[in-house]
């Protein structure tokens, strides 16, 4: 399908194609740059991209979600196009040597747009990846998630953490990934048979650069700069007294939601998914009240999964708007969902 797309388009076939999945956070927020463990899971749904090597400094890219091929090249910056990330992945893999030119790349996707479920990382991860396919490179997939990350952070200016890009780079679909964002240590959890973690998009829009991505990031760093400290995630409560305010409240979640997620990787080791539900209902307190990442009909939706029967729900990813994520028992999950977009008629399942 995808070698036949990229050929239609291009008239020639492509040299490398590959999957690469979406990321749903079952929890642990905003703490990839905070130096704590996260537990993201890796979708069915993602990217799969064909590429081909050019010899010149031309990047051409197509996508079955969008129409005409963007025409790019080795020297440009971002432009707030759909075609940036391709754009950008194919720039940082040729200055990291892993293609010697541009390149012609065709994506096709089925994440959702904008619902926060990493799309981009995917993307950016998918060509690095093809790239280093390519030129026979040994970079491990957590090298390609740190060059993924700059992709994002100096070519698309998001000043994201590095979880989405492990998650992408490192997860098979289904699969979660205990990480530990202080030495990128990690480990694969499988889920256990009996639950589904069904990701529910709330039909209202979410935007990283939109500003409020780095306004968060921007009060931790500020606590970290009051606490004498470079994480924030390995900090006691007793510690945070002598911050105040918001800058407080964003760092007594930083501390809690790292308990939290530890928690939640041995829950779910020990297939205890009631425990694992129980800590994603405190983890969307945690955002709503002292992160203030969340939004008032997240909150309606978060509750409603609950009541409709989920061992556990909460928003996840980057915040005020997008999606949540529900631990539900796979015998209620046709049921729930049923129940919970009726009673939420904007809301809808990806996964
Ligand atoms: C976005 C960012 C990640 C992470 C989450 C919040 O998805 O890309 O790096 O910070 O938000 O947990």
């Amino acid at each position: 399908m995808i070698r036949a797309a990229f050929e239609t388009v291009f008239s020639y076939a492509p040299a490398v194609s590959g999957f690469t999945p979406g990321r749903v956070n079952l929890i642990g927020e905003h703490l990839d740059y905070n130096g704590g463990m996260v537990l993201p899971m890796a979708l069915g749904l993602g990217v799969t991209i064909a590429l081909a090597p050019r010899t010149d400094s031309q990047i051409n890219i197509a996508s079955n979600s969008f129409d005409g091929i963007a025409k790019r090249t080795l020297t440009d910056t971002a432009e707030d196009h759909w075609s940036d990330y391709v754009t950008g992945a194919v720039i940082f893999a040729q200055q990291a040597d892993l293609l010697s030119a541009g390149a012609d790349v065709y994506v096709t996707s089925t994440l959702p747009h904008g619902a926060g479920l990493s799309s981009s990382a995917a993307i950016i991860v998918g060509v690095l990846k093809l790239a280093a396919q390519l030129s026979q490179s040994q970079l491990s997939p957590t090298d390609i998630a740190i060059l993924s990350r700059k992709v994002e952070n100096d070519f698309i200016g998001v000043p994201c953490g590095i979880m989405d890009q492990m998650a992408v780079a490192i997860a098979k679909p289904g699969q979660a990934l205990a990480l530990n964002t202080q030495d990128l240590s990690y480990q694969t959890v499988d889920l256990p048979s009996g639950c589904h973690m069904a990701v529910i998009h709330s039909g209202h829009g979410r935007q990283l650069n939109e500003g409020r991505y780095k306004e968060r990031a921007d009060e931790c760093a500020a606590a970290k700069t009051l606490l004498g400290r470079d994480d924030l995630c390995h900090a006691r409560l007793a510690d945070l007294n002598i911050l105040e305010g918001a800058v407080m409240r964003r760092a007594r979640h930083c501390v809690t939601e790292h308990v939290r997620t530890v928690d939640a990787v041995s829950a779910l080791r020990e297939g205890d998914m009631e425990m694992f539900g129980a800590l994603m209902n405190e983890s969307h307190v945690s955002m709503r009240d002292d992160f203030e990442m969340s939004i008032p009909e997240i909150d309606a939706l978060v509750s409603s999964a609950v009541t409709c029967g989920a061992l556990g729900a909460r928003l996840t990813g980057g915040g005020f708007g997008g999606c949540i994520v529900a631990c539900v028992e796979h015998t209620h999950l046709d049921a729930w969902t049923e129940a919970l977009t009726a009673a939420h008629p904007k809301a809808y399942r990806v996964g």
